[in-house]
Formats: C-alpha cells, sequence, structure tokens
C-alpha cells in the first residue's frame, strides 16, 4: 500500500518534470508549450474553388420539432423574411456566397405551374407521411421574390429537386423503384430560363442513395436519373452562354454506392455533391467532448480520402462538394452548433476537406435549426459565421488597404470575393496534438495563410515555422521562418485570434483579438481587423482558440504567381 502510493508520487513527479521540460509556465501562469509548423511549399496538394465557402437555405416549417425543440422558426425558404437587412448584408458580405437550396423536404416538394388550378399549399405536420411532412408547393410567386433576393444579394444558387417524383416505394418499404418523373421539374427550370433567372447548378435529389432517412434509390436507378436530367438540362439551355452545373447525390458517401454511382453517371454531372454529419445527433450528451477531440474529428479524413480516391479512379472529370454538413444531426443543438465550440468541427472539417480536393463545402445552414450560421429570429451572426467570413479574407486586407473605410459589409464582401487561395500547402504539425493546423496560398496577395486551431482547455501553443521552398537531391531546403533574425522583418505579419467571450464555449458571442464582434445600429456586419506581428516571434495560439494568419513574407513556389491565380 504505502511501496504503491509513494511509487504513484514519482510517477507523477516524473511526469511533472518530464512536462516542464518540454513546456513553460509563462508569467500569466499559463503552460506554454512550443511546436514546430511544417509546410510544404514545394507544390500545392489540392484547389478550392474560388467560391469555396457555401451555406444552405432548408424547406423545413415552423413545425418541425427534434427531441422537443422546434428550432426552424420562420427560417424555410417558403416563409425567410427576405427583406430583412442584417440576413441581406450577412449574404452581401461575402458576394458571392454560394447557396445551396434543398433538404429533406426537396424530395417531398412540388412547383406551381404556370397555369396551375390546384391550390399551392405549404408543408403540414402528418405522422403518417413520408418525412412527417405533407407534399409541400412552391408558388411560383415566390419563386419570384427568392430569385430577387439572390440577385440582390449577389448570391450563387444551387437548387435541389425533387426526384422521388414519379417513383413508388417497394413492398420492403425502402427502395424507391422507377424513372424520375421529370415533367414538373422541366416546368420550373423552363419558367426559371424564360424569367432570366441565374442558377448556378441543379441538384437531384437528397440523402437517398440508401444511406440516410427514409426511401433508398440503387446507384444504377439514380444514374438514369441524372442522364435524363443532363439531355432536359441541355435541352432547355440550348443555345445560352452558360450551362448550369449538374449535382448529385446529395447523400452520405458509401464506398459501395458511390463509385458504381459515378461510374454510370459520370459523363453527365459535373459535381458529385456529398453529406456529412460527423459529430452526433442532436441529443447527444459528448457533443463538446468529440467536437474537441482530434481524433474523432480525424475519422471524416477516410470518407474525404476515399471519395478523392473514387474520382480519380474513375478518370472523371467531375469534382467533389460537400454539399450538406451540419455537424450536428437533427437540426443541430442549441448552445452547441450555433455557439463558439462549434467553430471548431467547423473549420477543421473545411480545412481538411480542402485538403481532399474539395471544391466548395456547404454549411448546414445559413440560417434555420439549431445549426444556423445566422441567428433564426434576429439573423444576427453566430460564431461560425465570422469564421466563414474570416476564412474568406485572409489575404484581402493586405491587398485593399486603401478600401478599409469602406462599410464592413462592402469591405468583407470585397474580402470574400478575393479570399481563399486555392492552392491547399500540405502541413504537419509537430507538437501537442489538440493543435490542428491547415495552410493555403494567400489569394490575391503574396505569401501564405494558416488556419490553425488550438482544442487544448489549458495550454498555450507557440508555434515556429519551417517551410519548404524546394527539394534537393540531399535534403529538403529549408525556410526557418520564425526566430530568424534574417527575416524579412519589414513585411508584418497580421493575425487574428477568435475566442469565445468570457471563456464561455457555449457563447454565442466572439472575440477577435480580444474584442466583441457585433451587427451595428444599421445592421452592418463588423471589420474584420487583424493585429500586426513581427514576423520574427513565435505565433502564440491560446487554449481553445481558432487563429488565422496571413504571412505576406513567405513565398514558395507553391504560391508565386505562375501557380496562383490571380483575379
Ligand atoms: C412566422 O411568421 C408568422 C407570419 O408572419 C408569424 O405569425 C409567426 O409568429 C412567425 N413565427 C416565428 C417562430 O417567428
Ligand atoms: C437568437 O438571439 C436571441 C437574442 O439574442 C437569443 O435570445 C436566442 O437564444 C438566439 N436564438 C438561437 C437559436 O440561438
Ligand atoms: C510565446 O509567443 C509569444 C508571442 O510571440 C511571446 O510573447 C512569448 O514570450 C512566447 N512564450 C514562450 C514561453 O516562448
Amino acid at each position: 500500500m504505502q511501496m504503491a502510493s509513494s511509487f504513484k508520487c514519482l510517477l507523477v513527479l516524473y511526469f511533472l518534470l518530464l512536462s516542464l521540460y518540454f513546456t513553460q509556465i509563462s508569467r500569466a501562469g499559463d503552460i506554454v508549450e512550443e511546436g514546430i509548423l511544417y509546410i510544404d511549399g514545394v507544390s500545392s496538394i489540392a484547389k478550392i474553388d474560388k467560391d469555396f465557402i457555401c451555406a444552405t437555405l432548408d424547406w423545413w416549417p415552423p413545425t418541425k420539432c427534434d427531441y422537443g425543440t422546434c428550432s426552424w422558426g420562420n427560417a424555410s425558404l417558403l416563409n425567410l423574411d427576405l427583406s430583412n437587412k442584417v440576413l441581406v448584408n450577412a449574404i452581401r458580405a461575402f458576394s458571392p456566397l454560394t447557396i445551396r437550396l434543398g433538404g429533406t423536404l426537396q424530395d417531398k416538394l412540388i412547383y406551381q405551374t404556370m397555369h396551375d388550378k390546384q391550390p399551392c399549399l405549404p408543408f403540414f405536420h402528418d405522422d403518417t407521411e413520408l418525412f412527417k411532412f405533407t407534399q409541400g408547393c412552391l408558388p411560383l410567386s415566390r419563386w419570384d421574390e427568392l430569385n430577387e433576393f439572390f440577385k440582390k444579394t449577389g448570391a450563387k444558387v444551387t437548387f435541389g429537386l425533387n426526384t422521388l417524383n414519379g417513383k413508388k416505394i417497394a413492398s420492403d418499404g425502402r427502395t424507391a423503384l422507377g424513372d424520375w418523373d421529370s415533367s414538373n421539374a422541366e416546368s420550373l427550370i423552363r419558367y426559371t430560363v424564360s424569367r432570366g433567372y441565374n442558377i448556378h447548378g441543379w441538384e437531384l435529389g437528397n440523402e437517398l442513395n440508401g444511406n440516410g432517412i427514409g426511401p433508398a434509390i440503387s446507384a444504377d436507378q439514380y444514374a438514369c436519373d441524372i442522364i435524363a436530367l443532363q439531355k432536359l438540362v441541355q435541352d432547355i439551355y440550348k443555345g445560352k452562354d452558360v450551362m448550369p452545373l449538374i449535382l448529385a447525390p446529395g447523400g452520405i458517401f458509401d464506398a459501395i454506392w458511390f463509385p458504381k454511382f459515378i461510374n454510370k453517371a459520370s459523363n453527365s454531372l459535373q459535381v458529385v455533391t456529398h453529406h456529412i454529419y460527423s459529430v452526433g445527433g442532436g441529443d447527444d450528451t459528448n457533443l463538446v467532448q468529440k467536437i474537441l477531440e482530434p481524433s474523432h474529428l480525424d475519422e471524416e479524413s477516410k470518407y474525404l480520402q476515399n471519395l478523392q480516391g473514387v474520382l480519380r479512379n474513375s478518370g472523371t472529370s467531375a469534382v467533389a462538394w460537400v454539399g450538406e454538413s451540419g455537424g450536428v444531426y437533427n437540426s443541430g443543438r442549441n448552445l452547441v452548433s450555433n455557439s463558439f465550440v462549434s467553430g471548431f468541427w467547423y473549420l477543421d472539417q473545411m480545412g481538411m476537406s480542402a485538403t481532399f480536393d474539395t471544391k466548395t463545402y456547404c454549411r448546414q445552414t445559413l440560417v434555420g435549426g439549431n445549426y444556423g450560421l445566422l441567428n433564426t429570429t434576429t439573423f444576427h451572426p453566430n460564431p461560425d459565421y465570422y469564421g466563414y467570413a474570416l476564412e474568406a479574407s485572409f489575404s484581402m486586407l493586405f491587398f485593399s488597404k486603401t478600401r478599409l473605410t469602406a462599410s464592413s459589409t462592402e469591405l468583407i464582401a470585397l474580402l470574400w470575393h478575393r479570399l481563399m487561395g486555392r492552392n491547399v500547402l500540405s502541413t504537419q504539425f509537430q507538437g501537442m496534438k489538440k493543435l490542428r493546423s491547415y495552410a493555403h496560398c494567400s489569394k490575391s496577395s503574396e505569401g501564405i495563410a494558416l488556419m490553425l486551431i488550438n482544442m487544448h482547455s489549458s495550454i498555450t501553443v507557440n508555434i515556429s515555422l519551417s517551410v519548404t521552398v524546394a527539394n534537393t537531391n540531399e535534403s529538403p531546403m529549408l525556410l526557418q521562418v520564425t526566430n530568424d533574425q534574417n527575416a524579412r522583418h519589414e513585411i508584418e505579419r497580421e493575425e487574428y485570434h477568435l475566442t469565445a467571450k468570457d471563456g464561455d464555449l457555449h457563447s454565442q458571442t466572439v472575440l477577435l483579438n480580444g474584442n466583441e464582434l457585433n451587427v451595428d445600429h444599421f445592421g452592418r456586419i463588423p471589420l474584420l481587423e487583424p493585429v500586426r506581428v513581427n514576423p520574427s516571434h513565435p505565433i502564440s495560439i491560446a487554449p481553445l482558440s481558432i487563429v488565422f494568419v496571413h504571412i505576406p513574407s513567405i513565398q514558395v513556389p507553391a504560391c508565386s504567381m505562375y501557380t496562383r491565380e490571380y483575379m
């Protein structure tokens, strides 16, 4: 007994000494650990779309409830207040924000036609119906309003069509059989084109590939339906300058279904969309632990990598999008998926998706449920919204200092428009396991941009950079960037430190470099200003913080003028 406890003491002492060896206690009493971030600057590993950032709008009515909570309010495409100034500004700020219109009820939605005699009614709750709602109808007048709104806000829109039209559910209660009846979709698309509405892409179906809830369509049947959609779209848009994208299947990745579908449909679609709900259900009691656990977050990388391989092997020119990702399924969880802590999975998954050549990433939702980027009733941005905006804003500040006096809305719109380096760089962090790192080329300015996420609750990580700038026969040429007295001191590094207000992970208020971000009296989105730092100092990442860094002074071959697209 005595022996065991003194052994335990020794062991504790040993670990304490060991950790002291690697860490230093700062004056404030925080633990500071050092780490090295290795970045391969020789060539990029993936390339994202210019408008990588996307968010969704859904059809769920106010009567959609999960676990006794009805979180959708008036956030449906059928009843959203399109005149709300904050909503308009929040979308405009991205200029353009890609918006995916769709969700479960898209496969129960019909579209009013020009000379319809039938009443065009919204969804009504009915437990006996598929997805627990009756068939709903999109009035053409509402479609007009929505398109006016998208035009006004500069949104780039993809529309999810109803693929259950014409299908019958087999006696197993699950398999959806028969060809897609495209007549109602055709009338909507023809109307849309006749009105000159700009739809970036038409998607077919939502989570019907057998892995989601509800009916399942076989890969072969789905491919036939996609081929039909493409023919239809080509016919309707004949002679137009721009052909919209065809997207499908908008389902959870499945290692058997997806390759089958892609091999058969790949000549008829441009985008393979898949959905991710990797954190857990809205009633899960361990959501926060999972969000802050790197091994949990890493699980998704298997599927992303697998899909990347399937696309490569099939020889298709189709690309991958994350068509819908909300983290927490069944409408999210209040004060989790709409609070500061959500940013840890969300930004991490965006960074991770980019490394596997995902071209666009759609967050469920822009507004609606408990996972909106915007508050459902006030439309004021939740913390994740700013992460989005920042992901877009890296390099722009550098490039457009003269425009900093513009309104915040315009500024962020500008930032977003030029944002996000398309080239993704490979990183490897040597140090604390709960530090996640992602690097891209800056988009419209020189240098690189980093996203660093510290999931540890008490350790600050001080990071030095080591960047490979050339591969020689013997050893890679390294550029030791920090702690380098010869660094180009005159060019400051720009840092954006995001933390939760009062250190409360469930807070819906986010601090940027210690200052609260709030919409002003006019409903305008605030300026996102960096702190400027001497580039020879380490980058210091506080516990439970997310940090974006723009380093103009690091110039690498992967981000040279020739490999990066200027715009
Ligand atoms: C939704 O809008 C209707 C009509 O304007 C209003 O009566 C209702 O209170 C709103 N519901 C919510 C949850 O805001
Ligand atoms: C939206 O904002 C209001 C006012 O700040 C707040 O009371 C409410 O909890 C927020 N709703 C959600 C779902 O976050
Ligand atoms: C960590 O980095 C910060 C910012 O560069 C610096 O002020 C601090 O002294 C560093 N701490 C340690 C222990 O190296």
